[in-house]
């Protein structure tokens, strides 16, 4: 209800502005309905909706945009913000796909914030203001049913290179679980890079020999200077072992339609994996995990999979270095969501499907990729993948001195878990009858580590 209010608003301050130039005898906004674009009645429902996910205390947006005082002073920020379309954040090249979770303004509500920075920024009356965007106070997913927490805070040190730190929870449940919803919390935002966390399967042999309840940083297995987390997952973990969260900032956490759900099999453990960095003082952190269970088994079963390339190399200072990475499907899939996954060096990406008759159709563009965001798109209808589908994905990278995100362009760079090296990931979640077992979800050789990401160089 509130966008046609809102466009009849702005239009009917349009055109008393256009009066008002013309030399017209503006009419009085008393007798005609609401004249000027106020903070209550037209600008807070886009906040509510669209900026407050983010601009809440607690939450990644650096200042709240709940109360007029709030945000009297950023007025003409919002409107520059976006009309930019910097704010909010999303890189999809609007002229491919339509994804669910777009939040991208309406022209209307651009133009409702343009003009309340234009007309003076005025407040407007409470009264009759739609009611306040309810938010459960740190967490984006709603009240987690579970929530493990690291039950000792990481010292973090004022400076150095901090290994890739675990932390094994074991999760206890004496039946399969069906995740609706998981996300990671971290407890210093300031020192905490990223974390993933892992549901490890009672077969598992991954990170088996070290204790549960503290952090630890695994030995570099034979012949390595370090871990790499995806990489001996893939090779020693179980089929199984998945990814259920990460969290990076701007990162948004899964939340699965109605029936779709990840599986937590009964006696699974829940693995962090944390990145840290310094920040020039001691720090210290205890993030946690929140879980949202289906309260009945789904319908689909939700897994990610990835169109990986793991041998890459970018030479130095190469401007413009495109790789090629793609998967093929071996069952029937829903898309659930889309997601490339680069680091510094990551400029831009695409992802297309070929369909068993051979037609070709490019589902999503990333003209500028930012490692600072990393989304997930989602298809707003429903799109199967059939069997035999091809999954391509292709990955640009800038190791020129142009990327100022570029740590170095003059060293060669190839696959790798710290920021200084990439990444050439087109990940797809996607979601299935759960009777399908995991390892006819893919073609080819039953190997499970993507091609070349287990063998890649770990330097
Ligand atoms: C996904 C989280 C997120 C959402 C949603 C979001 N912001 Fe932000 N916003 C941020 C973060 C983080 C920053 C600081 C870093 C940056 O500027 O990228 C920021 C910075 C800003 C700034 C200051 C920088 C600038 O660009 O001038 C403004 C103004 C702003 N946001 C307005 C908005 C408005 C208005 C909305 C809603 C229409 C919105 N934001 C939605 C996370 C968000």
């Amino acid at each position: 209800m509130t966008r046609p209010t809102l466009a009849a608003n702005f239009a009917l301050a349009g055109l008393i502005a256009a009066m008002v130039t013309a030399g017209a005898q503006p009419v009085s906004p008393a007798k005609t309905g609401p004249a000027k674009v106020t903070f209550h009645q037209d600008v807070l429902p886009i906040l509510r909706t669209r900026c407050q996910g983010c601009h809440r205390p607690g939450e990644i947006g650096p200042m709240p945009l709940q109360t007029y005082a709030q945000t009297r002073p950023f007025a003409k920020a919002i409107r520059d913000s976006v009309l930019r379309r910097t704010m909010p954040p999303w890189s999809a090249d609007p002229g491919v796909g339509k994804w669910r979770n777009d939040p991208s303004l309406t022209a209307a509500e651009i133009e409702t914030l343009k003009a309340w920075a234009d007309t003076g920024a005025a407040e407007g009356r409470a009264t009759g203001a739609p009611p306040p965007a309810q938010f459960v106070e740190g967490w984006q997913i709603g009240k987690p049913d579970v929530v493990f927490e690291m039950p000792v805070s990481f010292q973090v040190p004022a400076a150095g290179l901090i290994e890739y730190t675990y932390i094994i929870f074991p999760a206890n449940f004496n039946e399969d679980r069906w995740i609706q919803a998981a996300e990671i919390r971290p407890g210093n935002r300031s020192v905490v890079h990223h974390i993933v966390a892992f549901a490890r399967e009672p077969d598992s042999k991954w990170l088996r020999e070290y204790p549960t309840g503290q952090t630890f940083v695994p030995a570099p297995r034979a012949g390595r200077k370090s871990r790499s987390s995806e990489g001996d997952r893939l090779e020693e973990g179980s089929l199984n072992d998945e990814r259920i969260a990460n969290y990076a900032p701007g990162v948004w956490p899964d939340r699965f339609q109605p029936g779709q759900a990840r599986l937590l099999k009964k006696g699974s453990d829940l693995i962090l994996s944390l990145h840290y960095i310094s920040n020039g003082k001691p720090a210290e952190d205890r993030s946690r995990v929140g879980l949202i269970f289906a309260a009945d088994p789904p319908r689909q079963r939700v897994f990610t999979l990835a169109a990986a390339n793991g041998t890459f190399v970018i030479p130095p200072g190469a401007a413009d270095h495109r790789v090629e990475a793609s998967v093929t499907l071996n069952s029937d899939v829903e898309l659930v969501s889309l997601a490339p996954h680069m680091h510094v060096r990551g400029k831009a990406a695409e992802m297309r499907v070929v369909y068993p008759a051979g037609e070709r159709e490019t589902l999503l563009k990333v003209p500028r990729y930012d490692f600072n965001w990393q989304h997930s798109y989602e298809p707003a209808s429903a799109r199967i993948l059939p069997k035999g589908t091809k999954v391509e994905a292709t990955l640009w990278f800038d190791n020129s001195a142009n990327n100022a995100s570029n740590p170095d362009p003059k060293s060669e760079v190839r696959w790798g878990d710290q920021s200084s090296e990439e990444m050439a990931l087109g990940l797809f979640i996607v979601a299935f009858d759960p009777k399908i077992d995991l390892k006819d979800l893919l073609e080819g050789p039953k190997r499970r580590a993507p091609k070349g990401v287990a063998e890649a160089k770990q330097p």
